[in-house]
């Protein structure tokens, strides 16, 4: 090699390496724009799936999924409605399929959920007796964790145990098995699970009060000398209104415990609500006025949208080590749960990616926190 190359080759070198570990997309290349790889020495990013793309049958979903996300939280599958149809006959098929799905992809699966009040199986909303209902709630807990330790990552061991105002919610597990039934909960997890992360989910919790009763209930668990690793915040807001200061003060206080703080289902909701949250029980009656954007929504809110989501992310980044994971709860506008709550058919638009799972403005202004 002559002398006048050398430098030139040097400086090739010198330039490729510097666009290596920029971390920066090369602008030659074709490869998409991936929230996971944007976001990867930060925190997880996550979807809910659903039936259909854990079996595979959505093709644009098979293509998006891996290439976006690095957890995933089954939107029902796991839920023991399903797992658990009859007392003594549990419905592996999906959640086995979720878990070999999500182990080819790299993708770490968060178990959603063991103990909910909601979508439990029509026998166990029918046992009678104290004793028969706690022999449910212990082999249901111990059978699923234990078969799936080490194959989950985490589990939402008890999910929306809480009121508004902070007071335990009075469900059939609290009617049943008494206030302690959320540390017994975990207690069991723990037995069956060693391997896997154990988490309270719940919507809300950013909020002053519940989160007082929400950073009670942990402190109980631990001072049981029970192990809970993280606490979700599920993130189900509303367009213009996120609680930014609320969220912020609950990310310090929540990780004050020692915990690993996830928000573990957000979207944002566009369309009229006149309640917060994500009770399913609650409904809405439909008026002339209930679903306003059948057709596209109206740039100025895609606009708000992109700056909502925006206002968020900065926030999860700047407590980056204390925020561990984010998930969406869901992967397209048109899959979303919002379509059909509180008020069945309507078009919505609370996600990241369009119908057609192509990136909104929403995407573009959450990955340009990242490429300034
Ligand atoms: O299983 C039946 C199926 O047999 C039937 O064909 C179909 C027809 O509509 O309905 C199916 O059940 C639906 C189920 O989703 C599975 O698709 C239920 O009607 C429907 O109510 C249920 O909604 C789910 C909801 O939880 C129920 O509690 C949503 O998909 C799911 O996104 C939502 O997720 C919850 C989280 O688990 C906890 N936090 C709140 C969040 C939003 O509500």
């Amino acid at each position: 090699m002559n002398l006048i190359k050398f430098p030139l080759l040097l400086l090739s070198i010198c330039m490729l390496m510097a666009a290596c570990f920029s971390g920066k997309k090369n602008t030659t290349s074709n490869e998409p724009v991936s929230l996971k790889n944007v976001f990867k020495k930060d925190f997880g990013i996550g979807t809910a799936l659903n039936t259909e793309q854990i079996q595979e049958k959505d093709p644009k979903a098979a293509v998006l999924i891996p290439q976006q996300f690095n957890m995933a939280t089954p939107e029902n599958i796991m839920k023991a409605e399903i797992i658990h149809p009859q007392w003594d006959n549990y419905n592996y098929e999906l959640a086995d399929k979720m878990v070999s799905y999500c182990e080819k992809n790299n993708i770490k699966v968060n178990g959603h959920t063991l103990i909910w009040h909601s979508q439990l199986p029509l026998f166990a909303r029918r046992i009678q007796s104290v004793d028969s209902f706690k022999t449910f709630f212990t082999d249901h807990i111990k059978t699923i964790a234990s078969r799936y330790d080490g194959k989950v990552y985490s589990w939402d061991v008890v999910n929306e145990a809480l009121n508004e105002d902070g007071t335990m919610r009075k469900s059939v597990f609290l009617q049943k098995l008494g206030d302690d039934f959320v540390t017994e909960a975990f207690r069991t997890a723990q037995a069956a699970a060693p391997n896997t992360q154990l988490y309270y989910n719940d919507y809300n919790n950013e909020q002053p009060a519940k989160r007082a009763g929400c950073i009670a209930l942990i402190k109980k668990i631990q001072s049981a000398g029970v192990r809970i690793d993280g606490v979700g915040i599920q993130g189900h807001w509303h367009l213009g209104r996120i609680p930014l200061k609320d969220i912020e003060e609950s990310i310090i206080q929540y990780a004050a415990l020692g915990l690993q703080v996830m928000f573990t289902e957000l979207d944002i909701e566009v369309l009229p609500r006149n309640f917060q949250g994500a009770d399913v029980s609650q409904r809405m009656n439909t008026t002339a006025s209930s679903n306003p954007y059948p057709n596209g929504l109206p740039d100025s809110l895609q606009q708000k949208l992109a700056d909502d989501y925006a206002s968020l992310f900065k926030l999860f980044l700047k407590y980056k080590g204390k925020v561990t994971r984010v998930t969406f709860w869901g992967v397209n506008d048109g899959q979303s749960w919002l379509n059909g709550w509180p008020i069945r058919g309507r078009t919505n638009y609370p996600l990241l990616f369009d119908r057609n799972f192509l990136p909104k403005p929403a995407f573009n202004s959450v990955i340009a926190l990242k490429r300034k």
